[in-house]
């Protein structure tokens, strides 16, 4: 790569003058009052961007855009294969629809800060009540609509809403999924108790309301107060997301306005090469960090037209569904996960279901899990189009490592996600927090101050910020993911270094399973490793030893524990499997060995360290896996 790229003219300007670089990208903005401080460091461990900017970011996601004169441009495009219904919302029409909605919560109390849970399927109404909230400066919480009552109960614990917005249902491939007993039993299960709760009803499945505190969405609507924008800090909160971490406990993602709008619009241009007008579909979910960024607010502050699709790759009815959308809508880039097309191509490997015209397709992005090269070279080989690999997560909102394609297409190395995108300075440290050399594999860290757009805080908890995030490696930002950076810069993610697993491009954590699973009555200990799934790409697999003198039947146990963790989770956690072992491979100190159970898995060639407890414990685990066909080919 040569040194005076664009590339590294953008990525050095952005280390080196972070204040000029991010003071520029906030000028792209329209401030209430535009910002003069850039990046401020508040203690040891604390940044702000833009302390002094005031702004609103529905405002810069539909009213801006109104005032550009493109009211008349879609905004939004809702397809919904699975109700047979396809929808268009001019920016006008959604920020009627906002502001009406607004005036809805407005009516309930909601003010500046307060939260606001939001509990939906993949319909409009769930962007409409995000950007209703943002537009009252108040604080959303999406909760992903497959998450069990559980689930929504620890997290409405922790967020404390005010209120909840929810619908009557939401429809999987072939089955409907009653949303409102979900939501009235994790209100039950929880401590705090929201004011109200509004529903949008589905003609598919009405619910029960409770009468004092749940209203009918499209009633209250109806009679609502359209509710303008309220300034906020560039500081104040825009939204809390739960993601996994290595505890049972899910960690509350606290996102800045500010430094969010500026640093989505940035990624919107220098990585996505989006630009006003673009047809931007990223086929995810609002209850996932990339449906936040880049269904939501990253294309619209750029006044591209989104596409919210509720449907599957595959199934809803076929395996062309992806090519369809992008045909019929003019998709111009298109973001999936990988699993979406390994899903694709099992069925339909051949892609003969691709028969439509593209053309205006660009570029296909991809993220949520490592893209395996035999995919990306399925999917480069049947559409001849530009497919890129970036990696992030849900702390740092926006691209960490990218092909930085509105900069310069840089030459793609299968496997790697190319290179720090500008504001990330990636480092690859050992176990001491030493930078290692190049093509050496280590821990993946980023160097602080983190660029704008990046987790603030954890909610309610700082010190879980500040002991997860910054003490394992003093001066940086520990990712949770290894990896190395070859001889070109070119980063390669190799997994996770923690508890985390990715299912689907899900985000799990094995040690909540764990959690779950040490809770049946027969199990004295276990542990919950990730192991390989062809389409899903990782899979959780339990091993449990049975308490003394308790007889119980594998299958009958493992059918247990599978309805246990699908209740206490969701399906999505994929939780199939379970094996009665007699002992685990533990450290002297009593530590299980996962590490090594996962390079078993794997299939892996894997040392025995000398710490280890019983060694035997190895073949005879080794052994069940095999019969029971879970170790990987290598
Ligand atoms: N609401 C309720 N239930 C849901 C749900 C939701 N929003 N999403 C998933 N589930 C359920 C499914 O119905 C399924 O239940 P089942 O075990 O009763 O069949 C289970 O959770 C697993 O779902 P899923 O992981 O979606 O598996 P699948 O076999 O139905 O589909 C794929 C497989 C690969 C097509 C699908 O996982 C997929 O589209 N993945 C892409 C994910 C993605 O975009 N991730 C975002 C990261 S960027
Ligand atoms: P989430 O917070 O749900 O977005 O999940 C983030 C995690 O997904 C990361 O820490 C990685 O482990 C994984 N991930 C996301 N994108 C990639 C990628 N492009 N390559 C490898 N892993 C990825």
């Amino acid at each position: 790569m040569s040194t005076s790229s664009h590339y590294q003219q953008h990525y050095q300007a952005a280390i080196n003058t972070p204040d000029a670089f991010w003071q520029q990208q906030a000028a792209r903005l329209s401030w209430y009052k535009t910002p003069h401080n850039t990046l401020q460091q508040q203690d040891a461990d604390h940044y702000q961007w833009f302390s002094d900017g005031v702004l609103n970011t529905a405002y810069l996601a539909l009213d801006y855009h109104i005032e550009q004169g493109r009211g008349e441009q879609t905004a939004l495009i809702y397809d919904s294969p699975v109700t047979n219904t396809k929808q268009r919302f001019s920016y006008r029409a959604l920020r009627d629809e906002v502001a009406q909605f607004a005036g809805v919560l407005k009516a309930l109390g909601v003010t500046k800060g307060d939260r606001v849970v939001i509990y939906m399927p993949m319909i409009p109404q769930a962007a409409i009540a995000m950007l209703a909230v943002a537009r009252l400066g108040a604080v959303h919480s999406v909760v992903f609509g497959g998450f069990s009552a559980h689930e929504l109960a620890l997290r409405i614990d922790d967020a404390c809403p005010k209120v909840i917005v929810s619908a009557s249902c939401g429809i999987e491939i072939s089955k409907l999924i009653a949303y409102k007993p979900l939501l009235d039993d994790a209100i039950n299960k929880a401590s705090h108790k929201p004011g109200y709760c509004v529903i949008y009803q589905r003609p598919q499945l009405r619910a029960d309301m409770q009468s004092g505190r749940d209203l009918d969405w499209q009633l209250a609507a109806a009679k609502a107060e359209p509710a303008g924008c309220v300034p906020v800090k560039a500081t104040d909160p825009l939204y809390v997301l739960y993601t996994s971490g290595t505890t049972g406990k899910p960690k509350g993602v606290v996102r800045d306005n500010g430094g969010h709008a500026v640093a989505l619009n940035y990624s919107m241009q220098a990585v996505y090469n989006a630009k006003a007008g673009d047809v931007f579909w990223a086929a995810s979910d609002v209850g996932w960090v990339v449906g936040h960024s880049y269904i939501m607010y990253g294309p619209l502050i750029t006044g591209c037209t989104t596409v919210l699709y509720e449907g599957k790759p595959v199934f809803t009815p076929d395996a062309g569904a992806f090519w369809r959308v992008c045909a019929e809508y003019g998709v111009n880039i298109l973001f999936a996960a990988p699993t979406a097309f390994r899903a694709i191509r099992k069925e339909d490997p051949d892609a003969a279901l691709q028969r439509y015209d593209l053309s205006a397709l660009h570029t296909i992005f991809m993220a949520g899990e490592r893209l395996d090269p035999a995919t990306y070279d399925w999917v480069s080989e049947k559409l001849q189009k530009p497919v890129i690999d970036h990696w992030w997560q849900t702390e740092t909102g926006w691209p960490i490592a990218a092909n930085p394609t509105g900069i310069e297409l840089m030459p793609v190395k299968p496997g790697s996600s190319t290179l720090p995108v500008p504001g990330f300075n990636v480092q690859i440290l050992d176990d001491n927090g030493q930078q290692l050399r190049a093509n050496e594999q280590g821990y993946i860290a980023l160097k602080l101050p983190l660029p704008p757009g990046c987790l603030t805080t954890i909610w309610g908890n700082d010190q879980r910020f500040v002991d997860g995030y910054l003490r394992s490696f003093p001066g940086y930002y520990a990712s949770g993911d290894g990896g190395y950076i070859d001889q070109d810069g070119y980063l390669f993610v190799m997994g996770r270094t923690d508890d985390v697993i990715n299912v689907a491009g899900h985000r799990l954590s094995t040690g909540e399973m764990e959690q779950i699973v040490a809770s049946h009555p027969a199990i004295a200990e276990c542990c919950v490793i990730g192991i390989h799934e062809p389409i899903k790409g990782q899979q959780p697999l339990a091993l449990v030893l049975i308490k003394n003198g308790i007889d119980v039947d594998e299958t009958i146990l493992e059918a247990e524990l599978v309805a246990m963790v699908r209740q206490e989770i969701g399906a999505l956690a994929c939780f199939k499997q379970a094996i009665i072992v007699t002992r685990l491979p533990k450290t002297r100190s009593g530590k299980i060995l996962r590490k090594l159970l996962r390079q078993i898995a794997a299939g892996s060639e894997y040392s025995v360290p000398s710490t280890i407890d019983d060694p035997a414990s190895l073949p005879e685990i080794a052994a069940l896996m095999h019969n029971r066909g879970l170790v990987s080919p290598v």
